[in-house]
């Protein structure tokens, strides 16, 4: 019989009176029933938030710290099985499930650190003949209640980087995991549910993409956490302009090939992890590898081997061990990534590998000469394509990168210390990897995007900062 899974409401677990299908997308199984909690759900859910707001900044950072320490600890227990449901209901193969699990796991720990660590910090003021006597304490407070809004790509661990910070600062957060991932989030919910936090900080609710606007107007959710596509998250943050909204939203990550990562095993190094990054879950990361920008001096050898080494990835069922590349999301997903490596091959582009769809499976593919003007030469494909460009010294690679509409991360392979400071300056993007692929991120490092990829930081302490605002306290009249 097929299981309905139970929303979690205010800690406790509710059903609703609609449920939907959660399916696989290799071969359509059906993973789970999702129960819909209903507008008077919502409402409740929305209501023990608020109310709970206080009792919750001021639960002592032992406490906040004691919880996700619990997460942290259950979820690298149930490690396989929670991979297994990510595969399932995500697609991704189980080797890339298994990770996500595991950074999960260092997100928690990480919130439960900086929670123990969130002091504010010192500031003299007499430093000015106005300010002898006065020294000032700044500390961070709760804006309040957080409407964490979830991606389908990461089910577990970007839903992690809403619900950690968020309890390290003490603030309820009612999180909206993706329609189509949201059992992942609901058993994460079973293990919060473990925790002594308060009854309403924290709620997991499928609520339907067309019952959104409301809960995004909602005066009691002043922050709003938002990954996921362009046009919702810009049209999002355009009706309510005075809330407090960040953006984590998508990129055509570049990884650029210098003339001096040259030898035969930067070479083999640089294409191996470019065919890794720009595969893996499908392509649907937002800082996969979707644009190789090399220098004429190493082109040939480099896509001679890219093209070898994205021909080695092994697609095919998600579950097994072996497989490198997956099913996207959806057909779908799959056939619009079609359409668009169609339509820039019919523009004149040369297509060097994959290029064929079965079903939800989109072969790795890699487009040389893609011209200006085709949707893939502009757009976030979010599936398992790259294209190579080749450009003639550092400054035209910089350049390359930088014309884009997105500037989330951006990988730079290059020896040379003084050109890796010259790229973190010259890159619009919100991190540069140098020696490796784009794709690389540390979760307690700042991630989030420059231009259309967004606005705001996660990564646990920055997203805690997002979280809260500084409140200055000037103390008068001291011998200091
Ligand atoms: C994303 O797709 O933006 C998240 C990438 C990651 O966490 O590795």
């Amino acid at each position: 019989m097929t299981t309905t899974h139970a929303f979690w409401l205010a800690g406790r677990q509710a059903t609703g009176e609609a449920a939907f299908d959660v399916t696989h997308s290799y071969d359509n199984s059906l993973v789970g029933r999702v129960s819909v909690p209903t507008d008077a759900q919502v409402e409740e859910a929305v209501a023990a938030a608020y109310a709970v707001r206080d009792e919750f900044s001021g639960l002592p950072a032992f406490r906040r710290a004691a919880a996700l320490d619990h997460v942290a600890k259950r979820l690298g227990e149930r490690a396989e099985e929670i991979a297994r449901l990510i595969t399932a209901e995500n697609g991704k193969p189980i080797k890339w499930a298994r990770g996500e699990v595991g950074r999960a796991v260092s997100v928690f720990r990480w919130a439960a650190e900086e929670a123990r660590r969130f002091n504010g910090e010192g500031m003299r003021l007499d430093t000015d003949a106005g300010g002898t006597g006065r020294y000032a304490l700044v500390r961070r407070f709760s804006r309040g209640v957080v409407l964490g809004i979830a991606p389908f790509n990461f089910p577990l661990n970007l839903v992690a980087h809403k619900v950690a910070p968020a309890i390290a600062v003490g603030a309820p957060i009612i999180l909206k995991p993706a329609p189509a991932t949201p059992i992942t989030a609901l058993v994460l919910g079973e293990i919060l549910a473990e925790t002594d936090l308060p009854a309403g900080a924290w709620s997991v609710l499928p609520v339907p993409n067309d019952k959104m606007p409301a809960l995004v107007q909602d005066e009691r959710l002043p922050v709003i956490s938002f990954t996921g596509s362009g046009p919702v998250g810009w049209s999002i943050m355009d009706s309510v302009p005075r809330k407090h909204v960040t953006l984590e939203l998508g990129g055509n990550a570049a990884a650029a090939v210098l003339a001096d990562w040259s030898s035969d095993a930067d070479i083999e190094w640089a294409a191996s992890r470019i065919a890794t990054f720009s595969n893996y879950q499908g392509g649907q990361s937002c800082i996969s590898v979707q644009r190789v920008i090399a220098d004429a001096a190493v082109y040939d050898r480099l896509v001679e081997k890219i093209v070898e080494k994205v021909g080695a990835q092994v697609t095919g069922n998600p579950g097994d061990d072996s497989v490198d590349v997956g099913p996207l999301v959806s057909e779908d997903a799959a056939k619009r990534v079609e359409a668009w490596v169609d339509e820039a091959v019919a523009g004149g582009a040369k297509l060097l590998a994959g290029g064929t769809r079965d079903g939800a499976t989109y072969a790795p593919t890699v487009l040389a000469e893609v011209p200006d003007n085709v949707t893939i030469a502009c757009e976030e494909v979010f599936g398992p394509v790259l294209t190579v460009t080749k450009v003639d010294g550092d400054d035209a690679a910089f350049a390359a990168v930088n014309d884009s509409r997105y500037g989330l991360q951006a990988g730079v392979f290059t020896h040379n210390l003084q050109t890796a400071f010259k790229a973190q300056k010259a890159l619009e993007v919100g991190g540069v990897v140098i020696g490796d692929a784009p794709s690389y991120r540390a979760d307690q490092m700042p991630y989030g995007g420059a231009k259309e990829s967004g606005v705001g930081r996660e990564g646990v302490k920055y997203a805690m900062d997002d979280f809260t605002y500084e409140r200055v306290m000037v103390l008068t009249g001291l011998d200091l």
